[in-house]
């Protein structure tokens, strides 16, 4: 499937943001370790969320989706720990089957993670953590295989932040023996979530959000009813969709405090950024700035930011440099950014970017998710027709992305081949 959009308008108007995809993932994983009911709200319906409860569904737990963003999981009636579904190697957070099943079963057979393509990813951080509890962990086959015949609370320090191996940890460590000390965790707004969750079911883990991590294990978790947080990616992505198109735009179901790296660097560039209690406003009325920007884990700018912050620069006045320090591959979008004009070049992890007046609709094809999302923002932002295929990735990871923009004003039609992207071509002429 590709998008067709003519871009050129600015988006004007309200954005209802949806839960939070990466700690949905984690959740859902929680959500099996107990035999009772557990219910979530604010699912986000996208493609990893509907894998991964498919894989889930697969071992044999009760999966019910009482609404689009709702499900009920009962995982009283699972009948095997080992995961080896095709689907589930596409999808990145399949591991932390692993860190729930292993915590709850003492023992786990995944396959190897897939997801994007945005550099090596390695999960020796995870094995190390599970090490860290007395299991056995090892990759065998493209199956990671983690097993203990006594799973009992570590004392694990990560050598590198990692959000995965933050949660798996978390997850294992809830039901095992004794207390737990995580050190370097990770901080991301999605740590807090998954360990809130698994709180509300009977957990007892202090200091997520730091980079301290106290898990004092329990003997069971219960039935709980759930609400993931807000998306923050997804809402930084209409914020910059808003810069991009020079539009005034408010983000709506939010929580501010999570957006502020987002938000300091708009207002660099240029913008007014309006904090309310759950929501933030975006208005952009002339020519975007330059500045400089580096990913980093949270509270820096997220790399999952980066290239629709490389989008907005691409077309701000003067030269920026944007600096991506947490995946070594994650500049893919640029080649298809230049044939919409844009001006930038890659040296090792930094890019350069000479800001140009306006970018020019092309055909392009998305790489990954958030440069899919990235491209569509060029596309918003560039005169004419630009064509995006390979949606498929954007699907992953953004809830119905094309009506919430049209609700804003941008003109974007989904197109489901060539034949398609001529008459929609055709037709707004
Ligand atoms: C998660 C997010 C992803 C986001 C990333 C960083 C999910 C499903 N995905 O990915 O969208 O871009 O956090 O915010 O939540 N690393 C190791 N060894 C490990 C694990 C990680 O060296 O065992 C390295 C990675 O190569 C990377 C860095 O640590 O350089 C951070 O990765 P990590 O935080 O683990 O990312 P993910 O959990 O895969």
């Amino acid at each position: 499937m590709q998008y067709v959009i003519k871009g050129g308008s600015p988006l004007v108007g309200d954005v209802v943001i949806g839960g939070a995809k990466n700690a949905a993932l984690g959740i859902l994983a929680a959500a099996i370790m107990s035999d009772e009911d557990v219910v979530i709200e604010n699912l986000p319906d996208v493609r990893d969320i509907n894998v991964l409860l498919e894989a889930i569904e697969g071992i044999g737990a009760a999966v019910c989706r009482l609404d689009p963003h709702t499900v009920r999981i009962n995982g009283s009636a699972i009948n095997t720990i080992r995961v080896n579904d095709d689907y589930i190697k596409r999808i990145r957070a399949s591991y932390y089957l692993l860190g729930a099943l292993l915590g709850k079963y003492r023992r786990a057979e995944v396959s190897l993670p897939g997801g994007c393509n945005i550099g090596s990813r390695p999960i020796d951080q995870h094995l190390k953590g599970f090490r860290g509890l007395g299991a056995r962990a090892e990759v065998d086959h493209g199956m990671v295989v983690a097993s203990a015949d006594h799973l009992s609370g570590g004392h694990i320090y990560l050598d590198v932040v990692s959000v995965g191996a933050t949660i798996n940890i978390m997850l294992a460590a809830a039901l095992a023996d004794g207390n737990t000390i995580l050190e370097n965790a990770a901080k991301e707004p999605h740590i807090v979530d998954v360990a809130n969750m698994l709180n509300s079911m009977g957990a007892n883990i202090k200091g997520a959000g730091t980079d301290i991590i106290r898990i004092r294990g329990v003997q069971r978790l219960h039935g709980t009813v759930y609400s993931i947080i807000p998306d923050q990616i997804e809402a930084g992505t209409f914020m910059f969709a808003a810069a991009v198109t020079r539009g005034d735009v408010t983000v709506k179901n939010v929580i501010p405090k999570h957006l502020e790296a987002i938000s300091a660097k708009l207002i660099e560039m240029g913008c007014e950024v309006v904090e309310f209690d759950d929501a933030v406003r975006v208005v952009c009325k002339s020519r975007l700035r330059h500045t400089h920007v580096k990913t980093l884990p949270y509270p820096g700018f997220p790399t999952d930011m980066q290239p629709q912050i490389s989008v907005a620069l691409s077309v701000a006045e003067g030269t920026s440099m944007v600096t991506e320090s947490i995946f070594e591959n994650r500049f893919k979008y640029v080649d298809e950014l230049a044939r919409m004009g844009a001006d930038i070049k890659v040296e090792g992890n930094v890019a350069v970017i000479n800001g140009v007046s306006r970018l020019t609709g092309a055909d392009v094809s998305a790489p990954d998710l958030r440069a899919g999302a990235a491209l569509v923002l060029a596309g918003l932002g560039a005169e004419g027709y630009t064509v995006v295929d390979e949606t498929k990735y954007i699907l992953r990871g953004y809830e119905r992305f094309d009506e919430k923009l049209r609700s804003l004003g941008a003109d974007i039609e989904q197109a489901e081949d060539e034949k398609d992207v001529r008459r929609l071509k055709l037709e707004a002429v």
